[in-house]
C-alpha cells in the first residue's frame, strides 16, 4: 500500500486505512460496524437509536464480531447518556463521536480514561470549539452529507478547518470512492468517514425496499428540509417529505405529540426525563419551542424506514451522494475497491 495512505489517522486508531464507517441510528449495528473494522476501516455503533442500558450489550456483541478497534456515537444531551459513558469507559471503546451539546465532564471521563474523542462538526468555528474542550481528531461534515448537516460544500470546510485548528481532521459529506480519499488528503484532511456509502452495502440491515429508493434517488432527490424535526436534515425526498413541506402548524404539532410517545416507548425514558433533556437541549442548542416540540420525530420516522421497511412513510437521511451510487457491494468489496483506486490515482498524479 502506499505510504501516503497510512495517515496519522491509522496510527491514532490502529487500523489499516484511513476510512471511518460512521453511525447511523438503526443501520450502524454491530454487523455493519464489525464488518468495517475487519476489512480495515474504523467503525461506530450508534447509539443515539439503543436503549442506553442496552448500549453495553450492543459494545459487547461488537466485540464478539471483531477484535479490532471500533468507535460509539451517542448524543451528550438524551436521557441516559451517563449510562452511555460508564458503558464505553468499562469497556474500553477505542473512541467516543458526538456532535450536538458536548458536555465537559463527559469529555474529561473519556479521556482520563485514554478514550479518544472525534466529534463530528459542520462550521468552522465548532470544529474549533471543539478542539478546546479537548477533540483528538475532528470529523467535519460538510453540507451534502447525510442526516443533519450545515451548509459549507465538503471541499471548503475541510480546507479551511485544516487551516484554523491543530488537530487531524477527516473528511465525511459526499465520498464513496477512492478519488474522493485522494481529494481528502490533498486538502489536508487524514482521512474520510462515510455514512450513506456504507449504508448502501450487504451488511447494512435496511430492508430492501428501503435500499431500493437510495438506489434509485438522483442527485436532486436528495434535498435537505427542516420539517422533520425543525433542524436542517439532508433526506431522499419521498411521499412523506413532500408532504411535511406542504404541512401547517396544527399537523407539526400533532406528529411531534405522536413521536413523543413512540419515542418514550422505545427510549423507556419517563417524560419528566424527556422533558428535562427536551429542555437541555433547547438551551444548549438555541431550539425554538417548535424545534425541541419536534426533537422526538427524527428516530421515530428513521426507525419506520430502516426497520419497518416503509419508504414512503419513514424518513430517509442521506447525503447527496446517493445520487452517484447504484450498488450493493460487501464492506470488504467496498474498501478493497476504495484503497486501490487511490492507489491508481496516487500513481496517475505521480507521472
Ligand atoms: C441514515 C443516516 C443516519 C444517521 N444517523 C446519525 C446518528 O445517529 N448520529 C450522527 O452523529 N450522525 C448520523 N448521521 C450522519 C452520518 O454519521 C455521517 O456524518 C454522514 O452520513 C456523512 O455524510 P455522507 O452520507 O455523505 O457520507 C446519519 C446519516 C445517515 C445517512
Amino acid at each position: 500500500m502506499s505510504s501516503a495512505l497510512h495517515t496519522r489517522l491509522c496510527q491514532m486508531l490502529g487500523i489499516r486505512y484511513p476510512i471511518i464507517q460512521t453511525a447511523m441510528g438503526w443501520v450502524a449495528t454491530p454487523e455493519l460496524v464489525a464488518a468495517s473494522c475487519n476489512a480495515g476501516a474504523m467503525g461506530f455503533l450508534a447509539a443515539a437509536t439503543i436503549r442506553p442500558e442496552d448500549v453495553e450489550a450492543e459494545i459487547r456483541k461488537t466485540q464478539q464480531l471483531t477484535d479490532r478497534p471500533f468507535g460509539v456515537n451517542f448524543l451528550m444531551e438524551a436521557p441516559g447518556a451517563a449510562l452511555i459513558v460508564d458503558a464505553l469507559v468499562r469497556q474500553r471503546v477505542k473512541a467516543a463521536s458526538y456532535s450536538r451539546s458536548p458536555k465537559p465532564e463527559f469529555i474529561k471521563r473519556f479521556k482520563d480514561a485514554g478514550i479518544l474523542c472525534i466529534p463530528t462538526c459542520g462550521a468552522a468555528r465548532h470544529a474549533q470549539k471543539a478542539v478546546q474542550l479537548g477533540a483528538d481528531i475532528v470529523v467535519v461534515q460538510g453540507g451534502e452529507g447525510g442526516g443533519h448537516t450545515g451548509t459549507v460544500p465538503t471541499s471548503l470546510l475541510v480546507s479551511q478547518v485544516v487551516d484554523l485548528i491543530d488537530a487531524p481532521v477527516v473528511a465525511a459529506g459526499g465520498f464513496r470512492d477512492g478519488r474522493g480519499l485522494v481529494a481528502a488528503l490533498a486538502f489536508g484532511a487524514v482521512g474520510i468517514a462515510m455514512g450513506t456509502r456504507f449504508l448502501l452495502t450487504r451488511e447494512s440491515p435496511i430492508p430492501p425496499e428501503t435500499a431500493k429508493r437510495y438506489l434509485s434517488a438522483a442527485i436532486d432527490d436528495v434535498l435537505v428540509t427542516k420539517e422533520v424535526d425543525g433542524m436542517p436534515q439532508r433526506v431522499v425526498r419521498n411521499e412523506l417529505v413532500t408532504r411535511l413541506e406542504s404541512g401547517n402548524a396544527l399537523s407539526r404539532i400533532v406528529r411531534a405529540l405522536r413521536s413523543g410517545l413512540a419515542y418514550r416507548k422505545l427510549s423507556g425514558a419517563s417524560i419528566r426525563e424527556l422533558l428535562s433533556s427536551a429542555m437541555a437541549m433547547r438551551r444548549s442548542e438555541k431550539l425554538t419551542r417548535s424545534q425541541t416540540l419536534m426533537a422526538a420525530n427524527a428516530p421515530v420516522l428513521v426507525r419506520k424506514a430502516m426497520l419497518e421497511g416503509d419508504p414512503v412513510e419513514g424518513v430517509l437521511p442521506s447525503g447527496s451522494v446517493a445520487g452517484v451510487i447504484g450498488d450493493i457491494p460487501s464492506v470488504a468489496e467496498l474498501i478493497e475497491r476504495i484503497v486501490e483506486e487511490a492507489e491508481q490515482t496516487l500513481k496517475a498524479l505521480a507521472h
